[in-house]
């Protein structure tokens, strides 16, 4: 047998490759508000705009998703995207818009790509608004008996204070993300520290304060990646679990030596690796089993009381008795190359960045019909969404 037989053999030995593929490669538009370009109002709080994406992001996802064989395009998510997306008619839309103000800003591109009936990535628009409100989704989880510190929201910061609640506590912006308004002064011992943080909190972000109970233990983090049957349409479907989902590491940040010690907050989150202040990140964390999977039963529980799509990063942090509870939900986790938490969890589990962006792609495009079906039952776990024929205008 010479060797073009042998491998002629081998080759039809070989399983037939049966990852879901799209029929034809894809115009996506990566959309986002960038650092510098987004307009930001003049009198907001020195953080403002933290939580918007640096230029290389946005070019690493674009060549993630061309390295598949797409072609990309970038579309700034301003006033304008309405007409940008009407003039490039994109396939789908790798969503990453973090918003311009407003209550529910990170729901604002996909109530957009709602009313165009442009496929997109990631949460749908609900998940994203209440996934920003930290009191709201506080309010849905202990509604379905998940745990999550004991709270209270000011609106005018002159509300009797619940006498159930206990010192020391915690107050933040309530749809704020990045730490931003966090920092050591976040911790409150008494009632006029609280008052006066409180208020502080409201006249800065405009927006109401959150006040919960200090959680004084570790704090972790966990990347959710799929849902239900998500293995039927995931470009890899060996990375999930029988369940759908991707089992990631936990992340422990160890916040003994941030800059602000004991909190994770906003300058803390700006800091990179070898930096002074900079907290410790374990990955994988140093934890049980059982504590491992606990955390993981609690996020993907907590990703889906909010009916988030796809990805998520869930934070959370242990009590006085040492029991985990939730902080928040990130519908739109961060995705700056090995610095993003979900970056740096996706690369200890093994999955490159490639892939983790192709995933993500995929997660969305097969809730439009937009991958030809792999062969077996259509498990997919979600109704596919409706497709409307668009024109260019
Ligand atoms: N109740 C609390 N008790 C103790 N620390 C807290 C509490 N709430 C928040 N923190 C600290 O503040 C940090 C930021 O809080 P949180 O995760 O709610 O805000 P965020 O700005 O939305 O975060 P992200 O950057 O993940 O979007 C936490 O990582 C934690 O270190
Ligand atoms: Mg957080």
């Amino acid at each position: 047998m010479d060797i073009h037989e042998t491998e002629g053999l081998m080759k039809e030995d070989e399983p037939p490759d049966r990852s879901p593929r799209p029929a034809r490669s894809w115009r996506v538009a990566v959309i986002a508000n960038v650092r510098g370009e987004s307009s930001l109002p003049q009198d907001g709080p020195s953080d403002a705009g933290a939580e918007f994406d640096k230029i290389e992001t946005i070019q690493a996802i674009q060549r993630a998703i061309e390295s598949d064989g797409h072609r990309t395009v970038f579309l700034p998510a301003n006033a304008n995207l309405p007409l940008a997306l009407r003039d490039e008619c994109p396939d789908i839309c790798f969503n990453i818009a973090e918003g311009e103000g407003g209550d529910g800003r990170e729901a604002q591109v996909p109530a957009l790509l709602e009313l165009m009936h442009i496929p997109y990535t990631a949460s749908r628009v609900t998940a994203n608004a209440i996934g920003l409100d930290k009191t709201m989704t506080k309010r849905i989880w202990r509604q379905n008996g998940l745990p999550t510190a004991a709270f209270q929201e000011f609106v005018t910061g002159f509300e009797p204070l619940d006498p159930q609640l206990s010192f020391p506590m915690f107050v933040k912006p309530a749809r704020e993300g990045t730490g931003m308004g966090m920092g050591a002064d976040s911790v409150v011992h008494n009632e006029n520290e609280l008052r006066r943080r409180v208020l502080w909190v409201i006249s800065i972000y405009q927006q109401p304060a959150l006040v919960e109970e200090f959680l004084p233990g570790r704090e972790f983090t966990i990347g959710v990646l799929g849902r239900p049957g998500a293995d039927l349409v995931a470009r890899r479907p060996e990375l999930y679990g029988a369940d759908g989902f991707v089992h990631f590491p936990t992340l422990e940040i160890d916040n003994q030596a941030s800059v602000t010690p004991g909190v994770y907050g906003h300058i803390a989150k700006t800091l990179h690796e070898g930096e002074a202040g900079v907290p410790g990140f374990l990955c994988p964390a140093p934890v049980s089993a059982e504590l491992n999977a606990e955390l993981h039963r609690l996020a993907v529980r907590a990703h889906l009381a909010v009916n988030a799509l796809d990805v998520s990063r869930v934070d959370m942090r242990m009590d006085a008795d040492g029991k985990p509870r939730l902080l928040e939900i990130n519908t739109l986790p961060g995705l700056t190359p090995g610095f993003s938490d979900l970056c740096v969890i996706a690369g200890a589990y093994g999955m490159s960045y490639q892939d983790l962006i192709l995933e993500i792609l995929y997660l969305g495009a097969s809730r439009y019909g937009m991958l030809e079906p792999r062969p077996g039952p259509n498990r997919i776990g979600l109704p596919q969404l409706a497709r409307m024929p668009r024109q260019r205008v």
